[in-house]
């Protein structure tokens, strides 16, 4: 079980900050703390500006995470319009300005795991082996760990404001139109608006104000989701084409069936097959355990391969031991319940999945949310959530848990792991990783987030994962200590009560897992893992190459390309499906109203032949709809 000591003991010395500037007008930094830390080294880190914040007497921290110059607080017309210009940055694709190459320093110069040891005071301790980067690794912990913060909101190129004005014009016409069409259809219309008025002394169940968006502006284009595919969801797909002849009321198939490119599944190492080395074992354990178990895991629900999978699990992602849970969504909800409860901390990214949301408000526990993906903002929340205390009493949290996702599947940002795990040394919380999108996509041997930077799994208290993604199965996991999986057997709901995971999606899960690892004595995982990459970089460039703004970190298999306009939505949906793309669109409220976005999930599935004709396609695609922000480098691949 997670013991209590971290935020209760954590304690920390008054601050000092040498070296830094504060712009005229803003308050000074003057918090100051009057205890000791548990943990804390002397050394001092120097930030890219030679700012330093001295915390004497053990520990310190960059000036730039805590100085109020990088938080400008001023209410002024030009910095409300530059906000509204940069709301919708959150990748940190970019190479920062002092690495432009993001070139690998020598050895010696490896700032990274030095700074870190430093900082936990483990210098004398051997490094462990996952130390020895490889230069790939340590390329993405340099760049990582050379991510300017302040510069945070500016690493994205801007769209051109008449695109923003215009973007929010769109949405006031619509909200106009709606309302003005809610006011006349409940006046005029009185028998179809009923669910919406007072109807004989009962208050309306669907409120008019909770349904406006669905009613008045999803309606009209729902046909650009939900499409029914038929087959397999590999590289291609076989989308089922409908029409509707009631506004997208309802649907009915025309029966003519479109063979997309499938950039919509999260297939990203083409795992979900009909046929190959899975489908052969899945079939021959159906054929030996047959579909179920018929039970929950502790009612006669465990068979022998589920205990092999939580093994296999454990060993892939460097943990002790692991538990495995039927859904994805549900082994986040119900493990961070058991984990932190009333007077316990959450501090969660502003991104984080919507399990992870449900998870922490079913806890109990406080939370408090920081930027994405934002360690200057991270580390101002912790500073001033551990000075404070609980709310009212300001007694020590019983415990900080920080939760983060691996790879961000809605922006294609990964996670600032290494800088994450330097203030978990410095603050002491517990740190749980969501790997849903990361495992087995990221890093040269598909190990997820630690994998990609070379960091030890050691490091994270809680390592999450899903098998709908890479692993084309079904579920979740959930890998730590031996001692917090003791604790999680006994209070994880979906672990308790749910159904036990069936037999062919464990099998599926144990025999993609053998190929990533290279157990089955091939080259086929490794190969994977690297096609996968490639056609991560080369897509993504392809893209940025034709003029497209295009979010997310180098490497992710998520990338998403900037539509903006809310009309431009259903245009760029549907005019990809008439040229046989098949792509998830994505807008408000799954992201900010102003950075709508079609978001491509590259697969090792796919070929180059089949990334090339998609670029070609949604070239034609961009120049119809005025997509191309930037003068394009390359004309049609
Ligand atoms: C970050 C994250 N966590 C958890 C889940 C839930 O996983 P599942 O779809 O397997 O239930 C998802 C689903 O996409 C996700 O993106």
């Amino acid at each position: 079980m997670l013991s209590h000591q971290p935020s209760s003991s954590f304690q920390v010395p008054s601050i000092e900050i040498q070296g830094t500037e504060t712009p005229p007008g803003s308050p000074a930094l003057t918090t100051s703390f009057s205890t000791e830390t548990n943990h804390g080294s002397s050394s001092a880190i120097s930030n890219t500006d030679n700012t330093t914040t001295t915390l004497s007497p053990k520990t310190s921290v960059t000036a730039a995470a805590a100085s109020p110059k990088t938080r400008p607080r001023t209410f002024s017309l030009s910095h409300l319009v530059t906000k509204t210009r940069r709301a919708y940055s959150v990748s940190s694709a970019y190479p920062p300005k002092i690495l432009p190459s993001l070139a690998l320093p020598p050895k010696s110069q490896d700032i990274t795991w030095d700074q870190y040891l430093a900082a936990t005071g483990e210098l004398d301790k051997k490094p462990p082996p996952s130390f020895n980067l490889s230069p790939a690794q340590r390329r993405n912990s340099v760049a990582a760990t050379a991510r300017r913060y302040e510069d945070f909101e500016q690493k994205i190129e801007e769209a051109p404001l008449a695109v923003l004005v215009s973007t929010y014009l769109n949405y006031l016409v619509l909200i106009l139109f709606g309302h003005l069409r809610d006011i006349l259809g409940k006046c005029f219309k009185r028998k179809e608006y009923a669910h919406l008025r007072m109807n004989e002394g009962y208050a309306p169940l669907v409120s008019d104000f909770d349904s406006f968006y669905t009613r008045r502006m999803y309606v009209r284009i729902r046909d650009c989701w939900n499409r029914p595919i038929t087959g397999v969801p590999t590289r291609k797909t076989m989308v089922l084409e409908r029409e509707s002849k009631d506004f997208n009321k309802t649907f009915k198939l025309t029966g003519r069936k479109i063979e997309c490119i499938n950039f919509a599944s999260y297939n990203y190492l083409g795992f979900a097959q009909s046929t190959g080395p899975c489908a052969d074992a899945v079939e021959k354990s159906v054929g030996a355990y047959g579909m179920s178990t018929a039970g929950t895991r502790t009612e006669a629900g465990t068979s022998d391969l589920h205990l092999y999978m939580e093994r296999k699990v454990a060993e892939f992602v460097g943990k002790e031991d692991a538990i495995c849970v039927s859904m994805g969504f549900a082994t986040n909800s119900t493990t961070i319940p058991s984990l932190v409860g009333k007077g316990c901390l959450i501090i969660s990214d502003e991104l984080n999945h919507s399990s992870i949301v449900f998870g922490a408000r079913l806890s109990g526990a406080s939370i408090r949310v920081f930027k994405h993906n934002n360690m200057m903002d991270l580390r101002q929340l912790l500073t001033e959530v551990i000075s404070q205390g609980q709310p009212r009493t300001h007694r020590p949290w019983k415990k900080i848990l920080v939760i983060v996702e691996g790879l961000y599947s809605m922006e294609g940002s990964i996670v600032n792991l290494p800088e994450i795990i330097k203030m978990k040394h410095e603050f002491k919380f517990y740190l749980y990783v969501d790997e849903a999108h990361s495992i087995g996509a990221l890093g040269e041997n598909g190990g997820g987030v630690c994998d990609f930077y070379g960091i030890s799994p050691k490091y994270v208290d809680i390592l999450m994962g899903t098998f709908t993604k890479s692993f084309g199965a079904a579920g979740g996991y959930i890998a730590a200590d031996k001692a917090v999986l003791d604790h999680l057997r006994l209070t994880n709901h979906a672990f308790l009560y749910a159904e036990t995971m069936s037999i062919p999606v464990v099998q599926q899960i144990i025999t993609s897992l053998s190929i990533i690892k290279g157990e089955d004595g091939t080259k086929d995982g490794r190969l994977r893992i690297q096609k996968l990459a490639d056609n991560a970089r080369y897509f993504a460039k392809g893209l940025r190459d034709l003029g497209f703004i295009v979010y997310g970190d180098e490497g992710s298999p998520v990338v998403p390309l900037l539509l903006f306009n809310p009309a431009k939505i259903s245009a760029f949906s549907r005019e990809a499906l008439k040229r046989g793309i098949a792509i998830c669109v994505v807008g408000y409220p799954a992201t900010p109203i102003i950075s709508s976005r079609a978001r491509f999930c590259v697969s090792a599935s796919h070929t180059r032949a089949d990334l090339d004709d998609a670029l070609e396609k949604i070239s034609e695609i961009g120049d119809l709809l005025l997509l191309k922000f930037k003068p394009p480098k390359s004309k049609v691949i």
